[in-house]
């Protein structure tokens, strides 16, 4: 059963275990491998098993070390010049592909809209990179992307629509399942779907009756459009009104949109701004840890109704906490 999942995985999507596991050993050397926590209180309360995954505490403070790490190096194997990197961000690729550029000794330029918050553009200046600021929509993101990348002849990395990038976020999952093989689910907080795409291929060609959920904001509508098979969302893509910043965007990517539809659930937790305040709060205090809003989703998910009534064959529920990257002068409980 498993074997024939992963053949007919590997036949029909752009990304396969094996991409995943070449991303893993480009990358292993200059990544973390993340902690797991647990937190008796949160489980008892919660009643199953919680494992929260801390890429909070990865480089450049979120996940997405890996998938930028990954993407340039393919580039720079392919044996052509490459003058230097751009690509869009509201901050946590932005910063990741800045500190993957000048660990490879490449220039870089961070397409980011005027609203970023101020922690994270002063750590993409400080990886070297060069910021050009943008209105705060996905079309004028991508409208200053193309020019720079024009102008400069820059190569565009995607922060979630490439292979490479998708191989790279993959490989939390190798890790996660290496750490706590017994897991049943793993929470993925979601914007464009790089993550839960990759982790989804991976964690399924590894065990695959492991359940992989999306945890959006409230608005996102993934489920509708899930259930429907179709991308059901408003073209332009927009921006949700939320304060997980990082998983602001509601469309999910044309590449990740067909492995998302065969290998992730349907069902997906949706959450509003009050229950992941409610989220983060609880890291903050019981697990001391800092993190930013987008996993606060995740554990709000974990907390949620929706996880309280699911059926007993989930015991063991992983949540990513996808990155630590906050603004400490406006935490969102003292700004809302
Ligand atoms: C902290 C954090 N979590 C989750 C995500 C979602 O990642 P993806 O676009 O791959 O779905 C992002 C994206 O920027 C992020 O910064």
């Amino acid at each position: 059963m498993g074997t024939s999942i992963a053949v007919k995985m590997s036949k029909r999507l752009p990304v396969t275990l094996n991409d995943i596991l070449k991303a893993q050993s480009r990358i292993k050397n200059h990544t973390h491998t993340t902690p797991v926590f647990t937190n008796c209180t949160f489980d008892q309360k919660y009643c199953r098993n919680f494992y929260f995954k801390g890429e909070n505490l990865q480089k450049t403070g979120s996940f997405k070390a890996r998938g930028a790490l990954n993407a340039v190096t393919v580039l720079q194997e392919g044996g052509n010049p490459v003058p230097g990197v751009v690509t869009h961000s509201s901050g946590n690729h932005g910063q990741a592909l800045a500190w993957a550029a000048k660990m490879r000794g490449l220039k870089c330029a961070v397409i980011c809209p005027n609203n970023s918050p101020a922690v994270k553009l002063e750590a993409i200046q400080g990886y070297g990179a060069e910021i050009v600021m943008c209105e705060p929509t996905p079309t004028s993101r991508q409208q200053t992307c193309d020019q720079v990348s024009k102008d400069k002849g820059y190569h565009f990395i995607p922060p979630y629509d490439h292979n490479d990038v998708i191989a790279g976020q993959g490989t939390i999952a190798l890790e996660f399942l290496e750490q706590v093989p017994e897991l049943d689910a793993i929470l993925v907080p979601t914007s464009g779907g790089g993550m839960v795409a990759g982790i989804a291929i991976a964690a399924k060609s590894i065990k695959p009756d492991i359940k992989v959920f999306i945890v959006e904001p409230q608005g996102k509508d993934v489920e509708r459009c899930l259930t429907a098979g179709e991308r059901l969302w408003p073209n332009p893509p927009r921006f949700l009104n939320t304060i997980a910043d990082g998983i602001r965007l509601q469309q999910l990517g044309h590449v990740t949109w067909p492995i998302i539809l065969e290998l992730v659930e349907k069902q997906v937790f949706s959450q509003t701004n009050e229950e992941i305040m409610q989220g983060m709060k609880f890291c903050f205090e019981r697990m001391k840890l800092v993190i930013e809003a987008a996993s606060g989703a995740g554990i709000a998910a974990a907390m949620s109704d929706r996880m309280r009534n699911m059926d007993d064959s989930i015991q063991n529920v992983g949540v990513i906490l996808c990155g630590g990257n906050t603004d400490i002068d406006h935490l969102p409980w003292y700004s809302s």
